[in-house]
């Protein structure tokens, strides 16, 4: 047991806070990983975080985690949509992970109601806005520390 989590934000997250806020929220990125750390540290759990613009660096990031992660939560951004190369690297390292999304994609353009990762993920949560990397957080602890 590593006793630690990866965080992943794919593409365009290091923009909240300025974009689209009526979709994402006031929150910044910084809130995002600092809400994620304070739930991890409750549990005795480090995050090691990692935000990409770039497919391959998620990718990277994800293959890093098999043998010194516990846990994955990850929001995948557009590559949610679009990232079969996403897919196969989590379910590639095996370990447990929750998709998360700020906004109910579900409620949103046709497009973003398919996910290339929900089927295999361990849970997902969606519409909850930053809250949601907080449950994601807990619950995945729960599943690797019962
Ligand atoms: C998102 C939803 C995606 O459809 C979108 O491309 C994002 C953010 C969310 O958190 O709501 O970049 O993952």
């Amino acid at each position: 047991m590593n006793k630690r989590i990866l965080l992943v934000n794919g593409p365009n997250l290091n923009l909240l806070g300025v974009r689209e806020p009526s979709t994402y929220g006031t929150d910044t990125l910084d809130d995002v990983v600092a809400l994620a750390e304070r739930t991890a540290a409750e549990r005795g759990f480090d995050v090691r975080h990692v935000q990409s613009n770039h497919e391959g660096v998620l990718l990277d990031a994800i293959h890093a985690a098999r043998l010194e992660c516990d846990a994955v939560v990850i929001n995948p951004g557009a590559f949610t949509h679009t990232s079969v190369a996403l897919r196969d690297a989590l379910t590639g390292i095996a370990l447990p992970f929750a998709e998360v999304h700020l906004s109910n994609v579900h409620a949103r353009e046709e497009f973003r109601h398919r996910s290339y990762l929900s089927d295999v993920a361990s849970f997902v949560i969606v519409g909850a806005g930053i809250r949601g990397y907080e449950f994601a957080v807990s619950r995945v602890i729960d599943l690797v520390a019962p």
